[in-house]
């Protein structure tokens, strides 16, 4: 029938949680807004950039002529800090609250609008003093801290261009992203807390700086954060914040930029080769960043308190701490730290403590709560919660479940939500009022997005059958470019299948049409002729009520092409011995089918995981196939892999 094997529809997952009622009768957005977008995508988001405050008002909402190279809203001008901050101001939301700081040490801050307008205002003017100009980039290499926001801010209402690098990336990751941007100006601080320790960041800034291709940087502005440190100080080039940016006027006049004006560019690192500059644009960008953030979360900003617990280091952070929010004149919360320090139930300390009404967290942070055990949200009041979203990696049944019975006492919606750094915002979720969501599925595309699967010869696959996400329209938030290299931008994604955007994820449709993700197409395995998901094969085993973590991935195997090996992290007092490896193998086969029991099962104290939460299955893969590891950089702790290799019987 089919000469290439497609994925095979293994799980079946019958669960249905319809949505509440009193949220679905009083949501942002109902069922019609689908209907509207399918007879008229373009005037769907022409709509939806009236959320906007524009100088001039858009007349044209897509020029797709020199496609796949976008322009939306091209002859609109705007402000994006003006839409963030000012506007909220000037509407008589001064006094409300933006952003509540909760610092690692237990410090905190509350920011109100009118706050954050004088901050952003000084910020900006003390980068004007620095010399920073419309289109010149800015390097953002910061904790978690509200000059975070406030320096994004700063840079978007002067049109520079900002790059933000995660604060956990070393001097090297750090002077690579400058050189490839030219960035003119670096905004740093002395240090952050982690883990209950001050942990110095500026030494990076000094390192990075000393590298070729760093030479244009003339200014390192550095926020004095934990003030333990003594600060290597660079006479001439570095300035403290509070020297330079109190100093100033809080009046700023934001000044109106093309809707294509770049915003930032933003770094992914991808498994091989050179990161890539993500570009995104002005008016687009804000514009499905806005809407998403409203449509998805059910966002009513008088009331709610909204987290995202992402880091502004990732896209996450760029669209759901800064502009989504903010644009939208929510109050949310921005924590330095990590989710056990001091203790494991920080996260649900904060959320009684803010009274969050909505999360917004990724799956490995879910699983490592799960693990911790359920006694410890137990102990707060999370009863203010009313919406949950996940983010960043298909999210297994089993977590998907604990995360809705023990963070949203079993009604709370979870919004699964799909995107990537390359589409600006969200694509696929449920909508909170509307859709029966099923444990593990992001489902559908949003309103104005256009989605499906397709197979190896680009054709729409049937319900129930499985193959390449694709996006077959252009969106709003989608990136430009990649910045300085337009070939790898075509080559990347969008020559595996013409004139559509290629996302670099298996998925599957159910039999009702719903999307399910499986993980990057490198992560599909292929066993005896039938292409396998690690991410069925992970859900299976962590659906086992011995497993806490599972990660599976493809080894060479002369017999079966790829063998499955399973790396499985067990919850507290499981026993590892032979017998538990059976179970495990008989449970998989009773879950999926005999075709997925994996041939190894291996338990692990830890797996390796980039400092995004992902797992890098490409060196459990060096390991299952005893070969030499290859870059470990990227690793939150690379003695994990040691510990892992000191398990294998065949390892030499
Ligand atoms: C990749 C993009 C989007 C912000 C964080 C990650 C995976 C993301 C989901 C989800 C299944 C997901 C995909 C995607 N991913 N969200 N809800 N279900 N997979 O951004 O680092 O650019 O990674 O993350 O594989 O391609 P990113």
């Amino acid at each position: 029938m089919n000469e290439h094997p497609s994925l095979s529809n293994l799980l079946k997952e019958e669960r249905r949680f319809p949505p509440p009622a009193d949220l679905a009768a009083h949501a942002n957005v109902t069922a019609a807004a689908y209907e509207q977008a399918a007879a008229d995508r373009l005037g769907f988001w022409a709509e939806q950039a009236e959320r906007l405050s524009w100088e001039t008002a858009p007349t044209q909402t897509l020029d797709w002529s020199n496609a796949p190279f976008a322009k939306w809203f091209a002859d609109g001008k705007l402000n994006v800090a003006y839409n963030c901050v000012d506007r909220h101001v000037e509407n008589g939301l001064g006094d409300r609250v933006a952003i509540h700081f909760e610092g690692e040490p237990g410090d905190t801050r509350s920011i109100t609008y009118a706050e954050l307008q004088r901050e952003v205002s000084k910020a900006a003017h003390a980068l004007t003093e620095l010399g920073v100009r419309s289109g010149d980039r800015v390097a953002i290499y910061l904790p978690m801290i509200p000059e975070a926001v406030i320096a994004m801010l700063a840079c978007a209402r002067l049109g520079a261009p900002h790059s933000v690098v995660f604060g956990g990336f070393s001097a090297d990751a750090l002077a690579t992203r400058i050189n490839d941007a030219d960035a003119r100006v670096v905004i740093t601080a002395d240090g952050g807390y982690r883990r209950g320790k001050p942990s110095a960041l500026k030494p990076a800034v000094d390192a990075a700086l000393t590298k070729p291709g760093t030479e244009n940087v003339r200014s390192v502005l550095v926020v004095r954060r934990t003030g333990q440190e003594d600060v290597d100080w660079h006479e001439g080039r570095d300035v403290w914040w509070h020297e330079i940016v109190d100093r100033q006027s809080d009046q700023h006049t934001p000044e109106a930029f093309d809707a294509e004006h770049p915003l930032f560019i933003l770094y992914t690192s991808g498994t091989t080769g050179k990161p890539k500059g993500i570009l995104h644009t002005t008016g687009g960008y804000l514009t499905q960043v806005s809407y998403t953030h409203h449509a998805v979360f059910d966002l009513k900003p008088e009331t709610d308190v909204f987290w995202c617990t992402a880091d502004v280091g990732w896209v996450t952070g760029h669209s759901y701490i800064t502009y989504g929010p903010l644009s939208n004149g929510a109050t949310e919360v921005l924590y330095e730290g990590t989710p056990d320090s001091p203790h494991q139930g920080r996260w649900w300390e904060i959320v009684q403590k803010y009274g969050v009404t909505i999360l917004y967290t990724a799956p490995t942070a879910i699983r490592a709560c799960m693990k911790w055990g359920d006694d410890i949200p137990a102990k707060f009041d999370l009863s203010s919660l009313r919406v949950l979203g996940s983010v960043g990696e298909p999210i297994n049944p089993e977590a998907w479940m604990w995360y809705r019975k023990h963070i949203g006492a079993d009604q709370a919606p979870i919004v699964d939500t799909w995107w990537q750094t390359e589409t600006g915002g969200m694509m696929l979720s449920p909508l909170p009022g509307v859709t029966a969501t099923k444990p593990g599925s992001a489902q559908v595309a949003l309103p104005g997005i256009a989605a499906t699967v397709v197979d190896d010869d680009a054709r729409e696959v049937p319900d129930g059958a499985g193959g390449y996400l694709v996006l077959t329209e252009p969106w709003p938030a989608m990136l430009r470019t990649i910045w300085g290299d337009d070939q790898r931008y075509l080559d990347t994604y969008w020559s595996r299948f013409e004139g559509t955007y290629f996302a670099g994820d298996g998925a599957k449709k159910d039999d009702d049409g719903d999307i399910w993700l499986l993980g990057r197409v490198d992560d599909v395995m292929l066993v005896s002729g039938h292409n396998i998901s690690t991410t069925e094969v992970e859900s299976a085993l962590v659906s086992h009520p011995k497993v806490a973590e599972a990660a599976v991935v493809g080894a060479a195997d002369p017999q079966t092409t790829q063998a499955i090996c399973a790396f499985v992290i067990l919850r507290g007092g499981a026993a590892e011995d032979e017998s538990l490896v059976d179970e495990l193998r008989a449970h998989v086969a009773q879950q999926l089918g005999p075709i997925a029991k994996p041939k190894r099962i291996l338990p692990v104290a830890e797996l390796p995981k980039t400092r995004s939460g992902k797992i890098m299955r490409r060196l459990l893969r060096d390991v299952a196939e005893n070969r030499d590891l290859g870059d470990v950089t990227t690793l939150t702790d690379s003695s994990v892999m040691d510990l892992i290799q000191a398990k294998l019987p065949s390892a030499a």
